[in-house]
């Protein structure tokens, strides 16, 4: 998987560019607030996912613009490919290879890259949502049947939520939530199983990666905690009566208690559960192992490297880790944002860029 260029129009505060990355390695430096991350913002949109900077779509567009375009062309299945994407009213909307426009999301999987940000080290400390959010980002690009499940599986929890906030007494809201459950129990067969699964995978590689960089006397561990399915079987039917069970607490809270939408990866470091016990530096390295994880499970599965985009992280790395890093990088593409290039120039045969208010040169 390659990016080949981008030409982007009216994104944040980039009113037009065109970058042509290197094969390998690119640097994009420049002073805080100059568009650095915003440029990597508009390659990660290619994968269909939300920005992963939990924003509106809206805020996205260059301030008193009405649309951002960005025309790219890149390199996925042995072919070159291209994504005309618009960001509007009607949301995120893209057309492949000159095809019909649909909603990005249809697109999923089709460019996959793999982002490195520090706000990622709230993986290890922050709340389930963030460890979710990483799991789904992840699958929805691998499979597109888990894409569709957590598309209605997330609708099926608004309407009922909707509906338990006004059930209490009222018997025929009972009739409405039996079926929503029954719904809500397939789907959540279907994505606990691909989590599990994902998870399980992610172990291997993260546990390795997790020991090459802390020297081999501490493990990680990782665990998939679901608040439905406690014995790894997963059946609809199982999954129906534990939602039926916990009805009362569904009703008393006013949203539904248990599901996907509240399960959690559970991170142990040495034993000890890492969102209570981990230092500073074992969850950056925690962060680090499951990054790289989620990018060789992207190569295993996908038969490519996806593309990789380190938003800032190497200032946040010590020298050994940083070096690790750059080594694990491979023969993947991979575009880098720092404020000092040194150090990665040095390293690399990288080709560099500077960002400036929005405008970017080549040096
Ligand atoms: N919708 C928008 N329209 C215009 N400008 C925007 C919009 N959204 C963000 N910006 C501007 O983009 C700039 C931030 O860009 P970005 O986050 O890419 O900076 P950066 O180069 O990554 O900086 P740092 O090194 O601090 O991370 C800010 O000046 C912000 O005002
Ligand atoms: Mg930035």
């Amino acid at each position: 998987m390659r990016l080949i260029s981008e030409k982007i129009l009216n994104f944040r505060n980039i009113a037009s560019a065109e970058f042509v990355p290197s094969e390998s390695v690119t640097v994009i430096c420049g002073e805080n607030g100059q568009g650095k991350t915003n440029l990597l913002e508009s390659i990660f949109l290619l994968s269909g996912a939300k920005s992963f900077r939990k924003v509106k779509d809206r805020e996205m567009i260059t301030k008193e613009e009405d649309f951002s375009v960005i025309d790219a062309s890149f390199f996925a299945e042995r072919r070159e490919q291209s994504f005309h994407f618009t960001i509007s009213d009607k949301g995120r909307r893209a057309s492949l290879n000159q095809g019909s426009e649909q909603k990005a999301s249809d697109f999923a999987g089709t460019f996959c890259c793999v982002v490195f940000s520090p706000d990622h080290l709230e993986l290890v400390k922050g709340t389930p949502a963030e460890r979710r959010r990483f799991l789904d980002t992840a699958l929805c690009q691998l499979s597109p049947r888990y894409f569709n499940d957590l598309k209605t599986y997330t609708r099926l929890i608004q309407q009922k939520n909707t509906l338990l906030k006004d059930a209490r007494g009222i018997a025929a809201a009972y009739d409405v939530l039996d079926i929503y459950d029954g719904q809500l129990a397939q789907c959540a067969v279907g994505l606990s199983k691909a989590r599990r699964a994902f998870i399980g995978q992610l172990d291997v590689v993260s546990k390795e990666a997790y020991a090459s960089i802390s020297g081999k006397w501490e493990e990680m561990e990782l665990g998939y905690e679901s608040t439905i399915f406690s014995d790894g079987e997963f059946s609809a039917d199982a999954a129906y009566q534990r939602i039926l069970v916990s009805r009362a607490d569904d009703i008393r809270a006013g949203f539904s208690t248990i599901g996907p939408h509240r399960d959690d990866l559970e991170i142990r470091i040495n034993s000890d559960l890492a969102k209570t016990y981990a230092s500073q530096g074992q969850q950056r390295t925690a962060v680090l192992a499951l990054k790289l994880a989620e990018a060789e499970l992207f190569r295993q599965k996908l038969g490519e490297e996806p593309v990789l985009l380190l938003d800032d992280v190497l200032s946040e790395l010590d020298g050994f880790r940083q070096e690790f890093l750059l080594k694990r990088l491979g023969r993947s593409q991979a575009i880098i944002t720092c404020c000092e290039p040194n150090f990665i120039e040095r390293r690399t045969d990288a080709k560099v860029f500077r960002m400036q208010r929005g405008e970017l040169t080549e040096e």
